[in-house]
Order: structure tokens, then sequence, then C-alpha cells
């Protein structure tokens, strides 16, 4: 079957929720992907931030092959060695005394962050940003800020009161004595791409403390390395109660995880639980992922591309007509037009560039942490041909 066919077939089949645009993936090698019909593209979407390592990358398919041919499912009651080994590994990276609770998704991790919060502060309500995303389950829901997605399924989680994203004022108002946490995006990923600034953040640091909320970060999208920092929040010097991982910690096997400080780790036995959560198949991707970024050095890599890639942007499209702004922290950029995104993006895809929007006037890069300067010189060419 080719693209179009295939596109159809799923709408026939498939709720509709996604639609199509219009090509049918076959396989991926390193940052390139191909389409049934042998078409090559560059992928700035890697799965909206999942395949981190690029595709079938060497290390993280041996991981998979070795450990699917060993044991792929051992219940959490049963320790495993590559789960414990991780578990280790995400508390060291969140750098002080922590537990993990691992799962299979970004919203499963905020659900999990969510009934902590409650649970360690005995309070009831949530303060979440303006144009925050953090997912599509219930809790999730309750914290994400777009009415469309919200209205059909009240009621949810509250009270949730939204403030202003950085804007202190509006943090000091939101928050209070009967807040359970502070849920923020260092990078607001699906609401356009939009950092954090440092003030803002070590301001929701303070206030959380001074009124006993928990601050939790949701890095389902920032995280696992991609603003060159393991975690987005290490950028303005804070440490949140709780952080959410999820999509690039796989580099393509679904696995999320929360990790909280000792402190406010305060579920008992079967209070939470899931039963795909630190599978061992999961668990050695995860590890695979884990020791690529290590060992080839890929933080600095990211940090690094990030910097040359905002600059050959800027060059190349400051004059357009069309163009806005850059936005961005390492290899998490946004093209902000003064139009919106969807033709662009098909006329990318067209051009043998796969990019994501982020709202209705954005372009989204989330490319491969291996991406070559080749490919990141010909991503800022193709996109420099396509916008006016
Ligand atoms: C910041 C953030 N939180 C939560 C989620 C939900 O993750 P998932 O789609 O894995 O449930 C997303 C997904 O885009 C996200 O970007």
């Amino acid at each position: 079957m080719n693209n179009s066919e295939l596109c159809a077939k799923e709408l026939q089949y498939e709720m509709n929720l996604y639609g199509k645009r219009g090509v049918a993936l076959a396989r991926g090698e390193r940052e390139f992907v191909w389409d049934v019909e042998g078409k090559r593209y560059i992928d700035c979407t890697t799965g909206v931030g999942v395949a981190i390592l690029g595709h079938a990358h060497p290390a993280l398919v041996s991981a998979v092959q070795k450990q699917s041919a060993t044991l792929m499912s051992c219940y959490s009651p049963f320790a495993n060695e590559g789960r414990a080994r991780l578990l280790e590994r995400l508390s060291a990276l969140y750098g002080a005394p922590s537990k993990v609770f691992l799962c299979s998704s970004g919203t499963e991790s905020v659900e999990a962050a969510l009934k902590l919060a409650r649970k360690k502060t005995g309070r009831k309500s949530f303060t979440s940003a303006m144009n925050a995303f953090h997912g599509r389950s219930s809790g999730a829901l309750s914290v994400t800020f777009k009415e469309k997605y919200r209205a059909p399924f009240e009621p949810l989680l509250g009270p949730v009161t939204r403030t202003r994203f950085n804007d202190i004022e509006s943090l000091k108002a939101s928050v209070t004595n009967e807040t359970a946490a502070l849920i923020l995006e260092p990078i607001q990923g699906e609401g356009g791409v939009r950092p954090a600034k440092a003030e803002y953040m070590k301001a929701a640091r303070d206030i959380c403390t001074d009124k006993g909320a928990l601050l939790i970060c949701d890095e389902v999208q920032s995280g696992s390395g991609r603003t060159g920092k393991f975690f987005a929040y290490e950028h303005f010097g804070i440490r949140p109660d709780i952080v959410c991982i999820a999509k690039g910690l796989g580099g393509g096997v679904p696995i999320g995880a929360i990790i909280a400080s000792d402190e406010v780790s305060a579920f008992t036995p079967l209070e939470h639980g899931t039963t795909f959560g630190g599978n061992p198949l999961a668990c050695a991707a995860a590890n695979a992922v884990l020791d690529t970024i290590e060992k080839d050095g890929l933080l600095a890599k990211v940090s690094s591309d990030g910097a040359y890639m905002m600059q050959k942007l800027s060059a190349s499209l400051s004059a357009k007509q069309q163009f806005r702004e850059i936005r961005g922290m390492g290899l998490f950029l946004a093209i902000e037009l003064k139009v919106p995104s969807r033709e662009p993006l098909a006329k990318l895809a067209q051009a043998g560039v796969l990019a994501l929007p982020a709202g209705e006037q954005v372009v989204r890069l989330l490319p491969p942490y291996i991406i070559s300067r080749e490919s990141l010189d010909s991503v800022a060419s193709t996109l420099s041909g396509v916008i006016i």
C-alpha cells in the first residue's frame, strides 16, 4: 500500500483522534526516516521527542533484542537487575535522596505526581499554568489548560487555579496555603515551546516552599537531555519536589517515571501502581539510552547543536515576511510565524523534513540528539526555502 492508501485505512479504523499527514513511515536509521514509497526525510519529530538516539541506534537495538530474549515481564514485587540499576540512576540524576516510580507514559507520570502531592500534603487543589499541557488522563487533563480538551470531560479533578506563565505576581496570587502542588513545564512544549525565565522558576520554588505546596516539574518533553541538561530545571538552579519524565527516556520504548525527594515520597503499599511500570524491556531500553547519553557526551552535543541551530535559523529566517520569532533551549526549538504553520509544515515534508506544530503558528523541531551538522544545515536551508 502507498502513503495515501495506508493513511486512508488508518482513518477508516482508528478513532477520529489524530488526523493524518499523508505520510506512512516504513523504517528509520539515525536522523532519517523513509516512507513506504521510498522517500527519505530528516526526522525533526522523533515521535514527539521520543527517538532521542535517532532510529535503529545499535546500542538500543541490541539492548532491546537481548532483553526481549531474556525476560520481558517482571511485576514489581519481584526485583530485576535492570530495573534496580535504572531506579538507582534516576535517583542519582535527581541529585538528592529520592524515590522513583516507574510507569509507561507521560500522562501516567503526571497522574502519579498529582496523587502523591495530595497524599503528602493532605490538600486538594492544584495550580497550573496557562497554555500548559500535562496529558489527557483525567488528573493530567485537569491541570492541562486548553478548554477544548477539558470541557467534554468535566467534572475533572479540582479545584485547579490557572496562573499566567512567567508572571511571578500571578503565581503569588495563585499558590495558597490550600495548594497541594504547583505543576509547571520548565519549557512549555505543546503551548508553543516557551522557556520559563530563571527568576520565575526560582520564585516558583520559593513560593511553594513558603506555602507548603509541592513543586512538580513536568519534564515529559523537556527532560531526558532535550535542553542540554538532563532535566531542564537544572538550568534555573532549582530542584522540584517531584519531576515527571517519559518520552525520550526509553528512546522509543514506552516508559515514564516520577522522581520525588525522600521527604515527599509518602505512598504506602498499593496506594499506587501499574502492571507495565518498570518492566525489564523498558528498563533495558532506558539504561541503554542513559549509557549512550553518557558515553557519547550527548548533553554537551545537544547544547552546542542547539546554539548552532538558533544562530543558523535567525541568520536565515529573520528577514522573512512570515517570520516572527525563534525560541527554545538545546534541541527543543520552535519558529513562530505570523501565519498558520500548517502549510509550511506540509511544504517542509514535501521537501524532505518532518517537523511538528506547537499551537497554530509554530513550527516545532525536536531532532534526535545524534543528528549531524550536515542534517541541521539541511533543515535550516529547507526551512528558509519554505518560509516566505
Ligand atoms: C509536558 C508534557 N506532559 C505530559 C504529556 C503527556 O505524555 P503522554 O503523551 O506520554 O501521555 C506530554 C505529551 O506531549 C507533554 O508534552
